[in-house]
């Protein structure tokens, strides 16, 4: 992927990915470290986080790990206090980690959706403080940081899963998946984008959420068709976009994804 014009902008960028121990976050972590992109690579459990950094700076890359949990703000103001110290100032942040949580196995044995009705309230308040609160919590805490950025660049990673418009039509291709925690909570991560997308929008900051397509990962047991790295690019483009790049969008590989 070219992201010299992003690279005129801002000689050394540098990005902080959530969630970057596995999955799509450390393959986003690790393009943008191969495009010379110093990356914090946070996590919520600092030995693997650690271990996941250690991986990339054993391949030459520079990137560091810092502990983050995306549902502890005390963890998350820690995190936003360690970057400013190290390096002053942030780029690009990727709201990457995500969680699900309605599944159990059907009587064959098989992994299935729990139906919206027997959801627990715990379950909804979960993945809610994950995927919406913590984007949210993390955006607060990294803002002041991404202000002192002359191309910064927030990432917010949704779903095809969030949009409202496929849900909602019989034909699409997933809308037989109705995981109402998760589908709702991308759904609100796609509003918290557009929110801060307008009120930043006579910033140089670009505020937008991806949708990495249904890839084989820990969060789905390995069923998606699309690799993590397939996963990574739309968010890579969004991070790198030049200064003439949209906001307050929706994107997947393709293009715009309807709301
Ligand atoms: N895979 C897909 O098909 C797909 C499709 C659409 C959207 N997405 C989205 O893409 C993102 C990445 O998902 P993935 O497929 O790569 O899943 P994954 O392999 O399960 O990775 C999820 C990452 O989020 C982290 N995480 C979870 N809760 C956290 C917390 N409270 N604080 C900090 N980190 C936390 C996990 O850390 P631990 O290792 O500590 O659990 C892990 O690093 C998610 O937002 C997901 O909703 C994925």
């Amino acid at each position: 992927m070219d992201i010299s014009s992003y690279r005129q902008l801002i000689p050394s960028p540098v990005a902080l990915v959530t969630g970057a121990n596995k999955g799509i976050g450390f393959e986003i972590s690790r393009i943008l470290a191969e495009a010379g992109i110093f990356v914090w690579m946070a996590g919520r459990d600092s030995g693997r986080i650690a271990a996941a950094a250690a991986s990339l700076k054993k391949a030459g890359l520079s990137v560091d790990s810092v502990p983050l949990d995306v549902t502890d703000p005390q963890s998350v103001e820690a995190a936003a206090l360690h970057v400013e110290n190290v390096s002053g100032a942030l780029d690009i942040l990727v709201n990457n980690a995500g969680i699900v949580n309605e599944r159990r196995l059907n009587k064959a044995g098989e992994p299935e959706v729990i139906p919206p009705s027997q959801i627990e309230l715990v379950m909804l308040r979960q993945t809610y403080e994950t995927n919406v609160f913590g984007v949210f919590t993390v955006t607060k805490a990294f803002l002041p940081l991404l202000c002192k950025s002359q191309a910064g660049r927030i990432v917010n990673m949704s779903s095809g899963l969030g949009s409202l418009t496929q849900r909602s039509d019989p034909t699409w291709g997933y809308s037989a998946i109705n995981a109402l925690a998760y589908c709702s909570s991308k759904t609100a991560v796609n509003g918290v984008t557009v929110a801060f997308a307008k009120e930043l929008k006579d910033t140089p900051i670009k505020v937008n959420a991806a949708d990495p397509g249904y890839c084989a990962t820990d969060l789905n047991g390995h069923s998606g068709p699309r690799t993590p790295t397939q996963g990574a690019e739309i968010a890579i483009r969004l991070a790198t976009l030049p200064a003439d790049g949209p906001t307050c969008g929706y994107f997947d590989e393709n293009g715009t994804v309807p709301w």
